[in-house]
């Protein structure tokens, strides 16, 4: 389970999160929607640790962290927290000058120091659950953007993490290659994965999300199941808010 109690974030006077308090139960997807600078991504990049949070607790598995504006936070702690999640980030940040399969075998490699041909194995596993062991040797500059997303997924899976993290997955895409990583969120989804997505995309919150939160100007105004939020919201500026939100795109998943 991953619990935020009272996390708050600040830069300079600027509170960015207000006393944010949610449970993610293991085994769900959690979409975080909601308008431009509501701090969707400042959210994902707090349970990450690459933003510290000026307040509050973190709690990920077995580990926690509670942190005060005077605190000096241990680099260990947040290690520890940080190697309990993986990060897709909405333009790929793949590495460059390494191939699909190097991309998905660095972090093994050189954080968790697995030896070569046990990385490999892994690499090879993960990359044909996102339909690319066909292009494992390609650069990342030879691929679509959806392959590149999906050798991304493959990667932030490589070790193990408790949480996949997600900002804007599908949003840098066509809508036909935002589908081919829609439906592989959505077989991650159906096994089980443990998900936290900010997404702007209707069609990805509501076929894989199973709760939904509106986030705005750095508050929570309501949270939910995905029907429940998408079907019937209970507040006017959700509704108002989902109506606005581009529902054009099909996927069939
Ligand atoms: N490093 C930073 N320094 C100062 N302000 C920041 C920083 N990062 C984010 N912010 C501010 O925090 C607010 C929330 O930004 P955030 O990127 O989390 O929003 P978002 O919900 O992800 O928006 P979008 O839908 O456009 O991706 C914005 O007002 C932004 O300007
Ligand atoms: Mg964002």
């Amino acid at each position: 389970m991953i619990e935020l109690s009272h996390i708050e974030k600040r830069f300079g006077d600027n509170v960015i999160l207000k006393d944010i308090n949610l449970v993610i139960p293991e085994g769900t997807v959690t979409a975080l929607v909601g308008p431009s600078g509501g701090g969707k991504s400042t959210l994902l990049r707090c349970i990450n640790l690459l933003e510290i949070p000026t307040a509050g607790t973190i709690r990920i598995g077995g580990e926690a962290i509670t942190f005060a504006p005077d605190k000096r936070v241990a680099w260990q702690d947040i290690q520890k927290i940080r190697r309990q999640t993986g990060m897709v980030f909405q333009n790929f940040q793949l590495f460059p000058h390494q191939t699909a399969i190097g991309n998905v075998m660095e972090g093994l490699t050189t954080v968790l120091r697995w030896p070569q041909d046990k990385a490999r194995a892994r690499a090879v596993e993960l990359l044909t659950k996102v339909g690319m062991a066909h292009k494992m040797d390609a650069w990342p500059s030879t691929l679509s953007g959806g392959q590149q997303q999906r050798v991304a997924i493959a990667r932030a899976l490589a070790p193990s993490p408790r949480v996949l993290l997600c900002d804007e997955p599908t949003s840098a895409l066509d809508p036909e290659l935002a589908a081919e990583v829609v439906d592989v969120l959505g077989k991650l989804a159906s096994e089980g994965t443990t998900m936290v997505m900010a997404t702007h995309d209707l069609r990805l919150a509501s076929k894989i999300a199973n709760n939904v939160v509106f986030l705005e100007a750095g508050n929570v105004v309501e949270t939910g199941s995905s029907s429940s939020i998408f079907g019937a919201p209970s507040q006017e500026r959700t509704r108002q808010f989902i109506s606005t939100l581009n529902a054009g795109h099909s996927y069939d998943i």
